[in-house]
């Protein structure tokens, strides 16, 4: 991969010397959906599959970027001094807003470089590439400029940039799962605190498939938005009598007990996904240490119904997909993962039957839809770095 970042890097910028190498992974979410925004639990990993770099130092203030994704976009060029969002700047947005970021905090970025991006994550396929693009072009900063600058805050630092530069109103789920993944663990994060602990994924004979329904997230962005409202304006209600801060803070059985304080039918179904949601993120990452691997396997059926049923943020696709997955014999259990909308789906699946698992679900699949999913064997890998000698 390197070398062949070098060779793009030589067509596109010409040799230079001194250019240095730096990764930062995709993400999935085994459980915990919707909750990070709600003061909640989440249960992500980082992927191998991630987005690279390679950069040369310049001696001016001018930042010149390309992207291998988006050839026909060619290269996309700033000024230090005027870092500003630009529709026809595209995907070169994102890792302008972390270096609008680094300035807005007061880190000087004194001076420029040339940058090759290229990226093995399927895009929109909800495994965040964006935040990729974010984390590594924050950690390019960090190892240039600012070592004092720990992975936590290029964590914040980076979905700041997302809320505020691109104004996709994201919780720190995606940046957090990104900036500190650890090989072969998953993190337990309260998005409240963010206290977190790492899980080892000790699964012998498990395999952790990503399905990719591939189909075209649509409204993803306002609908999530509209989410965001609705679980707010259910919190409104239930702070009337509960002394709570967040949805995060209340336990299933005092939701149901109170959840009639809610006015309006919709936002009490999205707050009880919330509260339920947050319940299982936890009780999963429990299972996963005391080995209940069939637990595991329901928890995500609940999520999956839930996310379906009462936040609304499946579709046929996705949904068509968790069900050909939940009738295989080789699944211990499958649902959405990411935001939803399309994307991708999760499912845990014995190893002797992943071949037929992609075959059988892939077609099923595409019988029902007329689309054909595509299927990654995920492998959980670490946060995002330099590459020195990897
Ligand atoms: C997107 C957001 C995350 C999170 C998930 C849903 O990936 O970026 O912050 O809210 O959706 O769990």
């Amino acid at each position: 991969m390197l070398e062949e970042l070098k060779g793009i890097f030589a067509s596109v910028f010409g040799e230079k010397e001194g250019l240095r190498f730096f990764f930062a992974p995709g993400r999935v979410n085994l459980i915990g959906e919707h909750t990070d925004y709600n003061g909640g639990h989440v249960f992500p990993c980082a992927l191998t599959m991630g987005t690279y770099a390679a950069v040369a130092e310049r001696n001016d203030g001018v930042v010149r970027m390309y992207s291998d994704n988006f050839k026909d976009a060619g290269i996309k060029e700033c000024s230090l001094d005027d870092i500003r969002y630009q529709k026809e700047d595209d995907w070169a947005n994102y890792p302008k807003g972390v270096i609008y970021e680094f300035q807005q905090r007061g880190y000087s970025v004194p001076h420029g470089f040339d940058i090759v991006f290229s990226g093995n994550i399927p895009n929109g396929a909800g495994l965040s590439s964006s935040a990729s693009i974010e984390l590594l072009m924050g950690v390019v900063l960090q190892s240039y400029f600012h070592p004092e600058v720990d992975a936590l805050e290029l964590v914040k630092m980076a979905q700041h940039a997302e809320n505020t530069f691109i104004g996709v109103n994201c919780g720190i789920m995606d940046q957090f799962a990104i900036g500190m993944g650890k090989k072969h663990h998953a993190m337990l994060l309260n998005c409240d605190t963010l206290d977190y602990e790492y899980s080892k994924l000790d699964v012998s004979g498990l395999a952790l498939v990503i399905a990719n329904t591939n189909k075209k997230r649509t409204l993803a962005d306002s609908s999530y938005n509209t989410r965001r409202q609705e679980c707010n304006d259910a919190l409104l209600d239930l702070q009337k009598a509960l002394d709570i801060v967040s949805l995060g803070d209340i336990k299933p059985s005092d939701f149901d007990a109170n959840s009639g304080l809610i006015q309006n039918e919709t936002n009490r179904r999205r707050a009880k996904h919330a509260v339920y949601e947050n319940h299982r993120a936890i009780k999963t990452a429990h299972m996963f240490k005391e080995n209940n691997i069939d637990e595991i396997g329901l928890l995500m059926k609940e999520s999956h119904l839930s996310l379906k049923d009462d936040y609304e943020v499946t579709c046929p696709e996705l949904d068509e997909l968790v069900f050909a997955a939940w009738e295989h014999e080789g699944v211990i259990g499958s649902r959405m993962t990411g935001a939803g909308f399309g994307g991708c789906t999760i499912s845990i699946v014995k190893d002797a039957f992943v071949d037929d698992f992609i075959q059988k679900v892939g077609d099923r699949y595409q019988e029902k839809t007329g689309l054909k999913a595509d299927f990654y064997v995920a492998d959980i890998g670490e946060g995002a770095r330099e590459l020195k000698g990897e």
